[in-house]
C-alpha cells in the first residue's frame, strides 16, 4: 500500500503552529499592533484565519490565483477556493485578490502599507525571490515581511540571497523566517 502523506503534514511544528500561531506572527504581535496584514498564497485559508483570529487586523489581504497549483493531497483548485472563501467570509476585514500576478497584488496592497506580510506561495527559488522583491516595498517601515518553510533549501537560498542583497537581518523560528523593515532598508 502506498502511503503518500507529504512530509509537510508530519512536520512536528505544525501542531505548535496550530495551537499558538506561526512563529513570525507571534513575534510581529509582540512588536506591536497589526493593523494591516497580507498573506501571499492563501490556499484553503487556514493560516489566514489564524492571523485574523489572533491579530484582528482591520485590513487583511488574501492573495491566491487558485489555479495551476497541485497541493499535496491533490484537491482541485475550485474546491480549495470555495473552502477558503467559506472559511474567511465571517471576517469583514478580508480583501480577496484572486491573482498570482505580482504587479496586480502589489498594487492592491499599496506601498508601505502592510504591517505583517506573509509569503507562502510557490516554494521554488525563483518564485520566493520574486515574491520577496515584489512585496518588500509594500511593507511599512517597522513592519515585518515573513514566510513559511525556511527548511526548504530553495526557500532558504532565496531568503539568504535577499539578506545579502538588501543588508537586512533575518530571523528564523520553527518553519518561519522574518525580516523587520527599518529606515535604512
Ligand atoms: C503552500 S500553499 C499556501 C498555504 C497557506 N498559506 C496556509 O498555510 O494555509 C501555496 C498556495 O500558493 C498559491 N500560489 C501559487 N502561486 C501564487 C502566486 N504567484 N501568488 C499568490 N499565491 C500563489 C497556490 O495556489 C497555493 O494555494
Amino acid at each position: 500500500m502506498k502511503f503518500s502523506v507529504h512530509a509537510r503534514y508530519m512536520n512536528p511544528w505544525i501542531f505548535f503552529d496550530v495551537v499558538f500561531g506561526r512563529a513570525s506572527l507571534r513575534q510581529a504581535m509582540r512588536n506591536g499592533v497589526i493593523d494591516a496584514a497580507a498573506e501571499i498564497g492563501t490556499q484553503a485559508g487556514i493560516n489566514a484565519a489564524s492571523i485574523l483570529r489572533r491579530a484582528e487586523p482591520v485590513r487583511m489581504v488574501c492573495a491566491d490565483p487558485w489555479s495551476g497549483y497541485s497541493d499535496e493531497l491533490g484537491m482541485p483548485n475550485s474546491n480549495v477556493e470555495r473552502i477558503a472563501r467559506r472559511r474567511l467570509k465571517r471576517f469583514p476585514s478580508v480583501e480577496i485578490v484572486k491573482s498570482g500576478d505580482r504587479a496586480t497584488i502589489a498594487k492592491s496592497l499599496g506601498e508601505c502599507s502592510i504591517d505583517y506580510l506573509y509569503i507562502d506561495a510557490m516554494h521554488d527559488y525563483e518564485s520566493v525571490s520574486a515574491d520577496m522583491n515584489a512585496y518588500w516595498p509594500c511593507v511599512r517601515c517597522g513592519g515585518m515581511m515573513a514566510g513559511h518553510d525556511i527548511v526548504w533549501a530553495s526557500v532558504f537560498g532565496a531568503v539568504a540571497d535577499f539578506r545579502a542583497k538588501h543588508g537586512v537581518d533575518v530571523q528564523c523560528s520553527g518553519t518561519d523566517w522574518w525580516i523587520i523593515k527599518t529606515q535604512g532598508n
